[in-house]
Parts: structure tokens; C-alpha cells; sequence
């Protein structure tokens, strides 16, 4: 083999590794010396309301197993990058990809089929359907994705034990307290086994004591499941355990 072809072999070589590299990193967070392999990837995110420029270029990056929170002033943005980050909303630019699928990239129908399956939501406000039972609310979108009846009935036995609402499986929402009924909408969100779950203030609407323990269990279902969880809130109490807190300031991240 000349000299040429050896030099060109090794240049392709050089040019593959970098290109891995550059994989690797895009993939990969390194945080606190820890290497975690990214789950959510969101870049230079945009959106306005007509004038209002509400995000300016929102970059994250969100690790498995990680619980991050999002804080900052009523009105900073943080329920608009939730409801981007959870495909419920377009940006004006840029990208979100969980589990290295690009979502805004999908057709619509197969953007409620990847959501149905990866994303789970838990809102301020439960959003249980008021004439279904807490169990019925939990099975629904085990039922949406098609999965064999049995099997989500058994999980969703098996989640709200776990909750703690053995007792409530045939109440419907106005028959649970506050925290019954988040306690219910996070089973509801756990019932696919998501990739990540958002929540957009969370425990906005309970007492101190339902809030501390809401709060626990995202961190309980971290070490069980290894469950990701992005969170929006402004209780400090909870902010503050998470591992990354993610400030919106003027309409990017501080
Ligand atoms: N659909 C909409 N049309 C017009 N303006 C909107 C819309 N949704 C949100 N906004 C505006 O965008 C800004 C950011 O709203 P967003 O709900 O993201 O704030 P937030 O940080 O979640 O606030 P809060 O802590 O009060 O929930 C606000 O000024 C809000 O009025
Ligand atoms: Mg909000």
C-alpha cells in the first residue's frame, strides 16, 4: 500500500473518531464529574405571543433519572417551555428530542402516539376526568395506547397500592381529597412507563403537608423506577431538593 493510500486510511480514521466524539457529547451530560446519557435534548428554543417574546433561546438538557426543576417569576415563560418540552406546543424555533426522536419532526398522529407513550403530565390542577373512578382515570391512557386490557388494569392495581390509594380505587375525583387526587394524576402520568414526566406546578394547590409528601414521592419513583422528572414550581422546599434548578429570566435560562 503507497504512503498516499496509508495517509488517507488514517485521515478516515482520525475523521470517524472525531465524529464518534462529537456523537458522544451531544448524547452525553457531564454534571458534577458524572457522565449521564441525555434523555431530553432541547435547543435554542423560541416562542412569542404575538409581541410578547417569551423565550429567547432556551437550551436543556436533562439527563435519565435526573428530577430537574424550573423556577422563576409568574409569567417568566416556564409553563410555555413545559408545554414545548412536552410537545403540547410548538416552538417558533428550534428543537426538542427525547430518547434521540426529534418530536416536532413527527406527523401529528404519531406525535400523540410517542406522547401517549413517553411523556406523563401532572398539572396543578389534576385534570381527572370527573366521571371516571380514580382506577378508570389511571387505565385511560394504558387504553389509548392500546395495551392489553389485563395488563394495564394489574399496573394500575399495582401503582395506586403503591400510592397508597388502595382505599380510593372506585372514588371519582370530587370524592378524593387534594392530595388523593394528585396522587392519582401521577399514577395516571406513571401508567405507560414514560420516558419523562412534567409537571407543572405540582403541588400549587395542596396543603404544606400533602406538598412535602408529593414531593417525596417523585423522589421515591427516582429511586424505583429511575423515573425522570421535570418539574415546574415556586416551592422553594421543592426546588431546592432537586438536583438542577433551571432559572427563567428574561426569557432565557440564567
Ligand atoms: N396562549 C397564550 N396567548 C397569549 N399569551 C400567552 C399565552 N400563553 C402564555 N402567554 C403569556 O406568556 C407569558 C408566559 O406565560 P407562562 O404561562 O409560560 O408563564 P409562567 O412562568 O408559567 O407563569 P406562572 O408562574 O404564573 O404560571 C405570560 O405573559 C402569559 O400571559
Ligand atoms: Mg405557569
Amino acid at each position: 500500500m503507497s504512503i498516499q493510500a496509508v495517509c488517507c486510511k488514517l485521515l478516515l480514521l482520525l475523521q470517524n473518531c472525531i465524529l464518534h466524539a462529537l456523537h458522544c457529547c451531544y448524547y452525553f451530560t457531564i454534571f458534577e464529574g458524572h457522565i449521564f446519557i441525555t434523555l431530553l435534548k432541547a435547543n435554542r428554543i423560541y416562542k412569542a405571543f404575538n409581541s410578547l417574546q417569551v423565550l429567547k433561546g432556551i437550551d436543556v438538557n436533562v439527563a435519565r433519572g435526573e428530577i430537574v426543576s424550573i423556577v422563576g417569576a409568574s409569567g417568566a415563560g416556564k409553563s410555555t417551555l413545559l408545554h414545548i418540552l412536552g410537545s403540547l406546543d410548538n416552538p417558533d424555533r428550534g428543537s426538542v428530542e427525547l430518547e434521540d426522536q426529534s418530536l416536532f419532526e413527527l406527523n401529528p398522529k404519531d406525535l400523540a402516539i410517542f406522547r401517549n407513550q413517553k411523556i406523563g403530565f401532572v398539572f396543578q390542577f389534576h385534570n381527572l376526568l370527573p366521571e371516571f373512578t380514580a382506577f378508570e382515570n389511571v387505565c385511560l391512557p394504558g387504553f389509548i395506547g392500546n395495551r392489553n386490557e389485563t395488563e394495564v388494569k394489574d399496573q394500575a392495581t399495582e401503582l395506586l397500592t403503591y400510592l397508597g390509594m388502595q382505599a380510593r380505587f372506585d372514588h371519582k375525583p370530587s370524592e378524593l381529597s387534594g392530595g388523593e387526587q394528585q396522587r392519582a394524576a401521577v399514577a395516571r402520568a406513571l401508567i405507560n412507563n414514560p420516558a419523562v414526566i412534567l409537571a407543572d406546578e405540582p403541588s400549587g394547590n395542596l396543603d404544606s403537608q400533602n406538598a412535602r409528601e408529593l414531593h417525596q414521592l417523585f423522589f421515591d419513583l427516582r429511586s424505583k423506577f429511575n423515573q425522570t422528572f421535570i418539574v415546574v414550581t415556586h416551592n422553594e422546599e421543592l426546588a431546592s431538593m432537586t438536583d438542577r434548578k433551571l432559572e427563567i429570566k428574561d426569557g432565557i435560562i440564567q
